[in-house]
């Protein structure tokens, strides 16, 4: 015979109700992601996060999904201490969400999540779950009611973080340095957002691919990419290019920003108009 359940006995569990109250904002979640390693994905998270909170006022959230935690190393020097784990928020079922583990910087307006070593495992836990590509999203559900710009460092792979970071992202931002592979892991990650608009998150749009790391020495090389960036994607490639600068390196081996460390740099002021380019794109107010 079969098992009558009773009304009040619910077979698919409710969603549980999130511990953090609504703020009054609505954030652009952006994922920065290249499927290519050292593309310049956490100078531009960190960079522009900053130039959006230091001089056009934005709140901004930085999210670090890399196991490796440069977010937090490049700004060591700047982020306030504390603050849990991703992990923990992405291997269980939880009502908190991920900016009640966020932390301040001395930034005004600019939040981090901690340098987290267990993501690598979280990864791996996330691909036996049902579901696995909507965690974040449901984990930023409520956060992006208290930012303006939300970032999303990604890993330099296709993996399960990259995956929840581009699920949960309203626009992907790509960076590109003018190198031939580097171009080659545009296609590849082109194609997964083009694959995870169909299936998982028809409203994600690319806000623009950015050539990073520019060397103005290296003028052939640097056209013969750009024009093939231009030939493939020339819609999306930003007019912002990053140049290529030694106080990037300098001011992450200080772990502050660019911004603290040398503001009238040039990589500075690119990552300002990339700034400027990326409110304008977002409709946001300078
Ligand atoms: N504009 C620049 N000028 C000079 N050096 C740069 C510039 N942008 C990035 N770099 C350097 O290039 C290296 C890679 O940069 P970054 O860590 O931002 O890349 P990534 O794509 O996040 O790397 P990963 O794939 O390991 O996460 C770093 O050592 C950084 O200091
Ligand atoms: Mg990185």
């Amino acid at each position: 015979m079969r098992q009558s359940f009773g009304s009040s006995m619910p077979l698919i569990p409710r969603k549980r109700a999130k511990s953090l109250a609504p703020g009054e904002l609505c954030a652009a979640v952006i994922a920065v992601a290249a499927q290519k390693g050292g593309v310049g994905k956490t100078t531009t998270t960190v960079s522009l996060g900053a130039a959006l909170a230091r001089y056009y006022g934005k709140k901004v959230l930085l999210v670090d999904l890399d196991a490796q935690g440069h977010v937090h190393l490049a700004l060591q020097k700047l982020v306030h201490a504390g603050g849990d784990s991703l992990a923990e928020l992405l291997e269980e079922p939880t009502t908190r969400e991920v900016a009640e583990i966020a932390v301040g910087t001395k930034i005004e307006g600019l939040e981090v999540t901690p340098a987290c070593a267990e993501l690598a495992r979280a990864e791996n836990r996330l691909s036996t779950r049902i579901g696995k590509e909507l965690v974040l999203r449901d984990l930023l559900e409520v956060s992006r009611t208290h930012y303006d710009v939300i970032l999303l460092d990604c890993p330099p792979n296709l993996g399960n973080l990259t995956l929840n970071g581009l699920v949960a992202a309203d626009y992907v931002l790509v960076p590109c340095n003018p190198a031939m592979l580097a171009v080659a892991g545009v296609e590849g990650l082109l194609g997964a957002v083009e694959e995870i608009q169909g299936a998982l998150n028809p409203d994600l749009k690319v806000l623009g691919l950015v050539l990073t790391r520019v060397d103005q020495r290296n003028t052939a090389t640097n056209s013969l990419v750009a024009q093939m960036l231009n030939e493939n994607w020339g819609e999306l490639l930003s007019p912002v290019q990053i140049a290529a600068d030694a106080a990037v390196a300098r001011a992450q081996l200080e772990g502050q920003d660019l911004y603290g460390f040398d503001p009238n740099g040039r990589a500075a002021a690119n990552y300002c108009e990339l700034a400027e380019w990326t409110l304008d794109r977002l409709g946001l107010p300078r």
